[in-house]
């Protein structure tokens, strides 16, 4: 059985009064509110992530992820932040991809194989974004490029590790552009994804693995894309930065 999941990427938002106020809101109605199977992950900023820790621990549901980590294992290099150290403050996941760091710190496929190598190794489960630009979507071959940078960073991983993957489609023409994609858009590609994940790795696998939809995801629009065969939930940017709306989508399936 697959996993349900939602995720809240903070990405640089939030002083550490206002993400332990927004944790804790959100820790008291997932309580209150949130029934059923459904996995809620917390990406706050690294210096949050020990007291965002604390604040959620015991909580049913409720998970610690990092926004990413280093290609290196540790050593010089200041500003840095390995996947070691996010294990360490109780983190379960870390966001490896995401498009803002392929276009801003120009991460490259390579790079963030090594990533997914060494969160892997240290017991984190790789949230590892993928998606197209616009200019891509409109040249018809967006399948295969997202396809390909699936390919690029996670083929090398034996069936084992491959599973523990969590797949987050973020097209980057819907990322926080209130652009979404349409659930007939993000249900063609996440079920084009499994295909290509399934002739690989078999097809057992490929329905286990969680593929996560991104991009201007709210309360609105998350139960149409939720009730799509291939979307497993959403990483959710924007809209985690509220806990009425995130919760809401927490609801949504
Ligand atoms: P958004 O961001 O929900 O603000 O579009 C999603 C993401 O980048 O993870």
């Amino acid at each position: 059985m697959r996993k349900k999941i939602v995720a809240g990427n903070w990405k640089m938002n939030k002083t550490q009064d206002e993400g332990l106020k927004l944790t804790s809101e959100i820790v008291n109605m997932v309580g209150d509110e949130v029934t059923g199977d459904v996995t809620v992950i917390l990406a706050p900023p690294f210096v949050h992530l020990a007291q965002v820790g604390r604040l959620i621990a015991g909580a049913d549901h409720l998970f610690l992820s990092g926004q990413n980590c280093n290609d290196h294992a540790g050593g010089a290099y200041t500003g840095e932040v390995s996947a070691a150290m996010l294990k360490s403050v109780g983190a379960d996941y870390v966001i490896i991809g995401h498009s803002e760091r392929r276009e801003y710190f120009q991460e490259t496929d390579a790079q963030l194989a090594k990533k997914v190598d060494l969160a892997l190794e240290n017991g984190l489960a790789p949230i590892f974004c993928c998606g197209e630009s616009l200019e891509t979507r409109e040249n018809d071959d967006y399948i295969a490029f997202v396809c390909q940078q699936l390919k690029e960073s996670l083929f090398h991983l034996p069936a084992a590790d491959l599973s523990k993957i969590v797949i987050a489609y973020e097209p980057i023409w819907a990322i926080g552009t209130g652009r979404t994609a349409s659930s007939e858009q993000a249900q063609e590609m996440h079920a084009a994804l499994r295909k290509y994940i399934a002739a690989q790795y078999g097809e057992e696998l490929a329905e286990n693995l969680s593929i996560l939809y991104g991009g201007s995801a709210k309360p609105a629009n998350a139960p149409e894309l939720f009730a799509c065969a291939d979307v497993d939930g959403g990483l959710i940017g924007g809209a985690s930065l509220q806990s009425r709306d995130f919760v809401d989508i927490v609801k949504s399936f």
